[in-house]
């Protein structure tokens, strides 16, 4: 933590002198500190015009998967849902954040069936009856970034998808209930691997949710597999996604190895992923975009 006179200027931004404003709540991550916790450092609290600005963006973000939710259809193409999503985004004064993110082609990721995330939209995709989909917006407003994605049945799925996709829902909805301020993160990844493997699923370990708000992918590295207690303090301040992809078969995955990006399971079982972005408040949780 960096050093910072009592009647300095507060670091948060408030224009409040330290000593009337974070002082306190530095002395006690400070104190929690040395009995070992991990705290997240000033650069992952958000200040308040800063949540205020990633509230904007969670809006429009939410407006763009409601709009996805009306409009998705059996024989649409995945290219169709990118130039919908993206043609919102720009005309409500927002960015596409994939949109050569790293090189990414497109403006939304579009994963249907076995693949686990990071489909690439194409013309020649085009959703069929019993599909399950994962659409996963990311939205720029102002300069900051709100990240959600949502899973939609195409026609009529099999019991067993549909079950695989309410599970992975559910395992959001109890980690919800399960963060709280001065809790950790892995609280997080205990509720949602229990519930998981309880249905005989698998949850990915290596690929999980990140801070968000200020930039695409923020420290800290949300895990989904996880020990009630441990891992980083849970600060209010901090904003993060809660994004679990869960697979019918095994955990293991690989990456498509023309386009550097998809990501498929290994033994073609079908995966389902929902995410939110959630803000850590001083009384509990606060859903950003969903
Ligand atoms: N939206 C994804 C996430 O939840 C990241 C996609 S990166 C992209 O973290 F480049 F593929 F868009
Ligand atoms: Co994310
Ligand atoms: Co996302």
């Amino acid at each position: 933590m960096h050093k910072i006179g009592r009647n300095d200027l507060c670091w948060c931004g408030s224009g409040k002198k330290y000593k009337l404003c974070h002082a306190v709540f530095d002395d006690k991550l400070a104190q929690l500190k040395a009995k070992g916790e991990q705290v997240p450092s000033h650069t992952l609290l958000k200040t308040k015009e800063q949540l205020e600005g990633i509230r904007k963006a969670g809006k429009l973000n939410t407006e763009i998967l409601d709009m996805v939710a009306e409009k998705i259809h059996a024989g649409m193409s995945t290219e169709e849902i990118n130039t919908l999503v993206h043609e919102y985004t720009i005309a409500h004064g927002g960015i596409p954040a994939p949109l050569n993110y790293c090189g990414f082609p497109k403006s939304v990721c579009t994963s249907i069936n076995d693949v686990i995330c990071h489909g690439i939209p194409s013309a020649d995709d085009v959703l069929q009856d019993g599909d399950i989909i994962n659409v996963d917006v990311t939205t720029i407003l102002d300069g900051y970034y709100a990240d959600a994605s949502r899973m939609f049945c195409i026609g009529k799925v099999s019991e067993d998808a549909k079950k695989l996709v309410e599970v992975t829902k559910e395992a959001v909805d109890l980690a919800l209930a399960a963060t709280k301020p001065w809790g950790h993160l892995g609280d997080i990844g205990e509720v949602i691997s229990k519930h998981v493997y309880a249905h005989g699923y698998t949850v990915l370990h290596d690929i999980g949710g990140h801070g968000v708000g200020n930039g695409f992918h923020e420290d800290p590295y949300v895990c989904h597999i996880g020990k009630k207690g441990s891992g980083m303090l849970l600060v209010p301040g901090m904003v993060f996604t809660i994004e679990p992809m869960v697979n019918m078969g095994e955990e293991d995955f690989y990456q498509d190895a023309e386009n550097g990006w998809t990501i498929y399971t290994e033994d073609g079982s079908l995966s389902a992923q929902w995410e939110y972005t959630v803000a850590i408040t001083e009384d509990g949780v606060e859903i950003i975009t969903h």
